[in-house]
């Protein structure tokens, strides 16, 4: 090793040794007969120091030195006279004797500390010097602690860790393929997997009976904070087992992460169907750190002349405790909120319940103030709440009301991300209705198997029929999501004549499954974690990208290596592929 100890590592208790270290400088104060520098490497910053009185020849090197230059130091731990306690390693410093620079640098684009002046495109093209910065360590560091506990958490469980193929088959179903042209096969493609969800199927019908993988999915779709093109799944399968097995699980693989990455003891979690997570809360992944619960009002507020109520589907709101004193101005700012395009209500009714007990709506031409009391009590509100309440189709309006209650829930500082509530959301539908193209789609995906007693309304009422399938969700992210699986090629093919597959595409495309389950497949089910989610989640952060080492932007984009890019024509022509002019001219 070039050193001795790290940069994170030396204490009072070192005092008088003499050690080397190797690191990056992080910035140095020149005090005249004294020079300082701090020295940082990934486990933490020791100050170094240079009297001029003892060697002025390497003082005077040692101003030379700028921001980031790699440099190794030999020198005696002493005792600092100006202590700093907030730092592990404040009590000492090195009187440095000997200095070597290993690699100059040049000034780097933006400061490497934790307020960064650097913003985040030109972060993303210096990603290796974004990366340095403590924060970004940390959170890769809590990546790897989360790595390590789940496989320790499955291991003990003797599931075995089992690689899957990156190299497929397109398939016509879920998220746009990632797509890889065959030079050997002319005019043919692979597809990146989305999941490896058919693979593990089909190590269950192999008798690995508990598989994991933690592994890249790669899918072609619009991005947010919380996706990306190429991301992380913990992905599990089990055979023999009920939903409730799998349930019971992975709770515990969660409550294991949580104990022993996050020092966290949790409850049981609460289990809601995705019929009440709709009804109560607008969303399939509810954020239950706060109550604020929706309250239907139709039965109360229809048939008094009020056009937008009486020609609305759903009228239906949340009561937002102590928003009573809200001025005209935060109304409106919360009628502009709900009117945004992303959110997308048409108008915001509000009733205020004042503290002296008297109730005053944006709609009193309509209501008195007895037909508003009946208001308050549905929200069980109290003088000093504020009740918002939005109507229009049914879904719409509920999601646009989720979108408030979590607006409500940040304003008010009830969503702390030091708080936890995990829960898992169960009895999704299985199809999906598009009117767009006017045909089913599978709610999870189209090996998800539906719940038995429902099995008969795939042929009368398919939109009705529930499937066993499942979220994890914390704190209003989706962690993870699963199934039981259908194991019967009829059940599969009759799934898939529902997404509107023909018996030969069925064959063509999922043939490779369905024939397998000709073979003795075990009744079986599983569930995979966005890995990426679940650490920012346990980082405190909206954004994956923090919790990703080199992730893409929004434009799906790595600026850093400038990818995707063109490639040469040669290997165009290798591959049989004809570009067409409009991108060749870009
Ligand atoms: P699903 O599609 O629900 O299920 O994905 C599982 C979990 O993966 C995470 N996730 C993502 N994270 C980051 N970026 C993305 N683009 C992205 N897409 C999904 C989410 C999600 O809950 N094969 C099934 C699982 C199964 O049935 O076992 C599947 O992939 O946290």
């Amino acid at each position: 090793m070039l050193r001795t100890h790290t940069c994170g590592e030396l204490t009072i208790e070192n005092k008088c040794t003499k050690v080397t270290l190797c690191g990056w400088i992080q910035r140095s104060r020149d005090l005249g007969g004294m020079t300082f520098i701090d020295l940082r490497d990934r486990y933490g910053i020791t100050q170094l120091a240079f009297n001029m009185e003892v060697n002025a020849q390497l003082c005077e090197k040692a101003r030379q030195l700028g921001r980031e230059y790699v440099i190794k130091v030999t020198g005696s731990v002493i005792e600092r006279s100006n202590k700093n306690l907030k730092m592990s390693t404040g009590e000492i410093e090195i009187l440095v004797d000997e200095i070597e620079v290993l690699n100059e640098s040049k000034t780097p684009p933006f400061t490497i500390e934790d307020n960064t002046d650097g913003g985040e495109e030109l972060r993303m093209k210096y990603r290796y010097l974004d990366l340095r910065r403590n924060i970004l360590k940390k959170n890769l560091e809590l990546r790897h602690k989360m790595s390590i506990e789940t496989r320790k958490y499955l291991n003990s469980l003797d599931f075995i860790d089992i690689e899957t193929p990156v190299l497929i088959k397109s398939t016509p179903e879920g998220a746009r393929d990632f797509v890889v042209p065959s030079r050997i096969n002319a005019g043919e493609f692979y597809a990146l997997p989305q999941s490896p969800q058919t693979f593990k199927q089909l190590l269950m019908i192999a008798g690995y009976d508990r598989y994991y993988q933690i592994v890249r999915c790669f899918r072609d779709e619009d991005l947010r904070a919380d996706r990306q093109p190429e991301f992380t799944q913990i992905d599990c399968e089990m055979a023999f087992v009920t939903q409730e097995d799998i349930l019971t699980t992975f709770e515990g693989l969660a409550k294991y992460l949580f104990k022993n990455v996050k020092g966290l003891e949790i409850h049981d979690f609460p289990r809601i169907s995705y019929s009440d997570a709709m009804k109560y809360y607008g969303s399939d992944k509810p954020d239950i750190r706060f109550d604020m619960k929706f309250v239907e009002l139709n039965n109360i507020v229809k048939g008094k002349n009020f056009k937008v109520f009486d020609d609305a589907e759903l009228v239906v709101g949340i009561c937002a405790k102590g928003c009573g004193e809200y001025s005209r101005k935060q109304l409106d700012e919360l009628t502009e909120f709900v009117k945004r395009p992303q959110v997308g209500a048409t108008g915001l009714v509000y009733l205020r319940y004042n503290n002296d007990g008297t109730l005053k709506s944006s709609v009193d031409k309509f209501y008195d103030e007895d037909l508003l009391k009946k208001w308050a009590e549905a929200f069980d509100a109290k003088p000093g709440d504020l009740i918002l309440i939005l109507a229009g189709a049914a879904e719409k309006t509920q999601i646009a009301l989720s979108c408030l209650r979590l607006e409500m829930g940040n304003r008010l500082g009830l969503r702390s991300p030091n708080k936890y509530a995990p829960l898992w959301v169960v009895d999704f539908p299985l199809l999906e209705w598009d009117e767009e193209t006017k045909r089913f789609y599978a709610k999870h995906h189209p090996f998800t198997s539906p719940k038995p007693e429902d099995i008969p309304l795939l042929d009368t009422n398919p939109s009705e029929v529930r499937a066993n399938a499942y979220d994890m969700v914390i704190n209003g992210v989706e962690i993870g999501g699963g199934s039981i699986r259908i194991h019967d090629k009829m059940l599969q093919k009759k799934m898939l004549n529902t997404l509107g597959f023909s018996d030969e595409e069925a064959q063509i495309q999922f043939g490779f499954l369905m024939n397998a389950f000709e073979y003795g497949a075990p009744p079986h089910g599983g569930v995979a974690f966005g890995f990426d989610r679940w650490c920012a989640v346990f980082g405190g952060s909206d954004s994956i990208r923090d919790y990703i080492a080199f992730p893409k932007n929004n434009a799906a984009r790595d600026i850093m290596i400038d990818s995707p890019a063109k490639i040469s024509s040669l290997q165009l022509d290798e591959l049989n592929i004809i570009v067409k002019d409009i991108v060749n001219k870009k």
